[in-house]
């Protein structure tokens, strides 16, 4: 598998990086109208949980998706900072004592650390709650479009995925798992945001059912990827390089590919999911290049 990327992809990459980190920092001012008069220990902490790192993957996979069929619509960008909000929640929480009792996110103190357990819970929900807001509210969107997003999100977070996904992870701390219930736990655990955010792209750009169909069925080949890179960087990556805990999740008793079938064989699911990813992206031709490269960068990476 390719370990380096092309200097356009690395741009693209850092360049959305950049855009997403210049919206959430606005989203999340004191002065933003959805959180006019908020406690500053909370902006405080939601600020120390989703500014300032992260690869800021699930954004550029919306931004991309929508890219397939032209120039994303201003709004987009909002859209993809409410999906980061998500997911910086999902790390707050999952690293919460309660959880995964992390003490290192991003290479800083989690948010519990920095600031109490209850104020990371209450960033957590502030964060969750903030997506929706802003979603809601992305006004360069048709009205059909947020709905449908708004809707969309509203499942891929929830019990029926991610939230849903972190109960059956935790539930199988304590618990013998086979190999379609690892899958079926990463599916909702990582991977439904990730097929959100693929599928985002198309629902922006008011792509046919067929289209996002296909951009979300890639967004799962790829959740399911990014989280198999996940567990085998625990157990191969240093926690420097990581930014996060390494070597934990035997120790936890977590369910993981890796612990069951052996680093091998994960790094040749992975290198057969990206052959299904890039399959399933011919139909756009030259236009999926960038996407092919995410979904390589998914699996190869090493953070
Ligand atoms: C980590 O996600 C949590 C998982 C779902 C495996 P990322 O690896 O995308 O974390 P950041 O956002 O780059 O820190
Ligand atoms: C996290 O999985 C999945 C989430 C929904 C947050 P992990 O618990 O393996 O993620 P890390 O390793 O702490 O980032
Ligand atoms: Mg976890
Ligand atoms: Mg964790
Ligand atoms: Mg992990």
């Amino acid at each position: 598998m390719t370990s380096s990327y092309s200097p356009a992809f690395s741009d693209r990459l850092a360049a959305t990086a950049a855009a997403v980190e210049s919206a959430l920092d606005e989203a999340l001012s004191t002065s933003a109208p959805l959180l006019a008069g908020m406690p500053a220990r909370l902006a405080d902490a939601m600020r120390h949980g989703a500014l300032g790192g992260g690869k800021r993957l699930r954004p550029f996979l919306t931004l991309e998706s929508a890219a397939l069929f032209g120039a994303p619509p201003a709004g987009a960008v909002q859209v993809a900072a409410a999906l980061e909000c998500i997911h910086c929640y999902s790390l707050i929480h999952d690293d919460l004592p309660a959880m995964d009792d992390d003490d290192v996110r991003r290479g800083r103190p989690t948010v519990h650390k920095a600031f109490d357990e209850a104020t990371a819970i209450l960033a957590g929900d502030s964060l969750l709650t903030l997506a929706f807001g802003l979603v809601a509210s992305a006004d360069e969107l048709s009205p059909a479009a947020r709905l449908s997003l708004v809707s969309l999100l509203s499942r891929d977070a929830g019990a029926a995925g991610m939230a849903g996904g972190q109960m059956l992870d935790l539930m199988a701390e304590t618990d013998t798992l086979d190999e379609t219930s690892i899958a079926r736990m990463q599916a909702m655990k990582t991977g439904a945001l990730i097929a959100f955010a693929c599928e985002a792209g198309a629902v922006l750009m008011d792509a046919s059912q067929d289209e996002r169909a296909r951009l979300r069925r890639f967004g799962e080949v790829i959740g399911l990827a990014f989280q198999l890179a996940d567990d085998l960087l625990d157990e191969t990556a240093d926690a420097t390089t990581l930014g996060k805990a390494a070597g934990k999740d035997r120790d936890r008793g977590k369910k993981t590919l890796p612990a069951l079938h052996g680093l091998q064989w994960t790094r040749d699911r992975l290198s057969d999911l990206v052959s299904e990813a890039e399959e399933l992206l011919s139909p756009f031709a030259e236009r999926g290049a960038t996407l092919r490269e995410a979904a390589r960068f998914i699996a190869g990476r090493d953070r």
